[in-house]
């Protein structure tokens, strides 16, 4: 008679597949690319690829939860990404809303924070209600203690380093700063993901190599893990995929 039911062997399989707990990555962030060649290789429009992409993403902040991982940052929307066609972008900010309105409270109870990487406030006029999605978001979960789930939205790595040496100069100049001070935890204080470790593990997901403008200053050390595979695709088992390759990376941080 077999002790585990299929279920249980698969499970236990699964987790086999999966780094021990103290090779995980502190910071995961994900550049979620692909949604439109697998829409396109449907035949369908480019919505209906970041429609799928958002039932992945679920999947994935789920399981960053379960592992316990600090924090995963997500490239939702980057400054650039107003390029795009009116029906596009119309389309990711509905998906934004939709997101929230039915993932939030879930989020909340499992004790997810929410931040929101970005000029919010930068956003066209016609997407408040989008902007106070946003808004509410981050208020409502900004005591919790458990994943930190940092969405990155009308963001670029170059603003993001710019806003903060803005920031510092004001600082400087109204006195409450000498310029000598300033040094990386004073620029580190000014950027989007202060208070947070470094990024440990980029995922890119599509087989592009580029960085594409995000988070520019916190990559300095990461591990970079590409895939061919689309993000509408990526599922738990891609993901502990790349932590196991995370997990059998030799990081030497400039040292030997
Ligand atoms: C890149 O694929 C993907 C994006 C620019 C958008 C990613 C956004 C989501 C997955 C959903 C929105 C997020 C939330 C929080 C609801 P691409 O369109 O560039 O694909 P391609 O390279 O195949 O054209």
């Amino acid at each position: 008679m077999a002790i585990f039911g299929k279920d249980e062997a698969k499970n236990d399989a699964r987790a086999a597949a999966r780094p021990q707990e103290e090779k995980l990555p502190r910071h995961v962030a994900i550049i979620m690319d692909g949604n439109g060649r697998w829409a396109q290789r449907r035949g369908m429009p480019r919505s209906f690829g970041h429609k799928a992409g958002v039932e992945a993403l679920r999947e994935v902040i789920r399981h960053s939860d379960e592992l316990g991982i600090q924090a995963l940052t997500i490239y939702a929307f980057s400054c650039e990404n107003w390029k795009r066609s009116a029906e596009e972008v119309g389309a990711l900010m509905g998906l934004l809303l939709e997101y929230f309105a039915r993932e939030l409270q879930e989020l909340h109870r499992k004790n997810v924070r929410i931040r929101i990487l970005g000029d919010i406030d930068g956003m066209p006029e016609r997407f408040e209600k989008q902007k106070k999605a946003l808004h509410d978001a981050v208020l409502c979960t900004e005591a919790n203690t458990g994943l930190c789930l940092n969405i990155a939205l009308n963001y670029g790595g170059q603003q993001e380093i710019v806003r903060a040496a803005r920031n510092l100069a004001i600082r400087a100049a109204g006195g409450e700063i000498a310029p000598q001070q300033i040094d990386t935890a004073a620029f580190e204080s000014e950027l989007y993901t202060a208070g947070l470790p470094d990024v440990d593990l980029l995922i890119r997901t599509s087989g592009e190599m580029r960085l594409s403008n995000f988070l520019l200053y916190q990559l300095a050390y990461a591990e970079f893990y590409t895939t061919d595979t689309l993000w509408p695709d990526f599922d738990r088992e891609a993901y502990d995929k790349a932590l196991l390759a995370y997990a059998g990376r030799n990081r030497r941080f400039g040292g030997v």
